[in-house]
């Protein structure tokens, strides 16, 4: 379980979240929407660990890391992992080298030691696997596809099995059969890790395929968290629009001649 209380962050003057409160289950899935710049990376950025809030807290797994420094909190976010907005691979690493990143500066979460180099390639290969990037392990990132980086920084993520998957717009800038691909690996991740997933997106596409539950963030405040089932029957003009604009114009109303 992940508890968001009353959260609070402001930026010099500029308040970006404004009392957030959310509460995620263990092995759900959520999605939140809003537009840009309301502070959603800021927020996973919080869940990580890597940004302090001004007041209120976050307990992950029972665990306030609010007011946690140092080893404490690197212990207690440590089976927390984000796949960046921008993939944010080593462009100096090959694929391999960039999903063996992890266990060759940690030891294993689950293990509590240190992975052998025989194990640590057996990691690797079979988190490339998972992704479907069999045989790119000598490729360099700057030669692969978006969905590939993708797919590559995925593996990254998932190579120590973290409980808990931030994933921030996993699909954008990605053509809608790549785009879709990488939903069905959210899915299929969330089954085999049994791990808690929020995603940021901006693709109600992407929502309504990998969501257990919606939240909707609009300025600096939580306005909505429903099932999907739900949330197609909100009739808040900003939720219209979200799947307004997941249908084309052009498809929807025949084009004057
Ligand atoms: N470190 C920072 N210093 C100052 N302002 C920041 C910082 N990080 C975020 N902000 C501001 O906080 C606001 C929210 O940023 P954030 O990146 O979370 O938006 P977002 O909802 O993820 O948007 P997008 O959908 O475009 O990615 C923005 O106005 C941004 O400029
Ligand atoms: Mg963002």
């Amino acid at each position: 379980m992940i508890k968001i209380k009353d959260l609070w962050k402001s930026y010099n003057d500029h308040h970006v979240l404004k009392g957030i409160n959310l509460e995620i289950k263990t092995g759900e899935t959520i999605v939140i929407l809003g537009r840009s710049g309301v502070g959603k990376s800021v927020l996973l950025r919080h869940i990580m660990g890597i940004e302090k809030a001004d007041s209120g807290s976050i307990e992950i797994e029972g665990v306030n890391i609010s007011s946690l420094k140092g080893f404490a909190l690197f212990r207690a976010v440590n089976e927390v992992g984000m796949l960046f907005q921008a993939s944010a691979l080593f462009d100096s690493m090959t694929v391999e080298e960039n999903t063996a990143f992890y266990h060759s500066q940690h030891p294993d979460p689950r293990e509590g030691r240190v992975l052998t180099k025989a194990e640590r390639h057996e990691r690797v290969q079979a988190a490339l696997a998972m992704v479907g990037l069999e045989g790119t392990e000598e490729i360099m990132p700057s030669d692969l596809s978006g969905g590939m980086r993708k797919r590559a920084a995925l593996a990254r993520l998932i190579v120590y099995h973290p409980k808990v998957l931030l994933y921030d717009e996993p699909t954008t800038g990605l053509d809608p059969i790549t785009a879709m691909s990488i939903n069905d690996l959210i899915v299929k991740t969330q089954r085999e890790l049994n791990a808690t997933s929020i995603v940021v997106t901006h693709d109600i596409c992407s929502t309504l395929h990998i969501a257990d539950r919606i939240a909707v963030i609009h300025e600096g405040e939580l306005i909505h968290f429903t099932t999907k089932k739900e949330f197609l029957t909100i009739k808040d003009p900003l939720v219209q629009a979200f799947l307004k604009n997941s249908i084309p114009e052009g498809v929807v109303n025949e084009r004057p001649i």
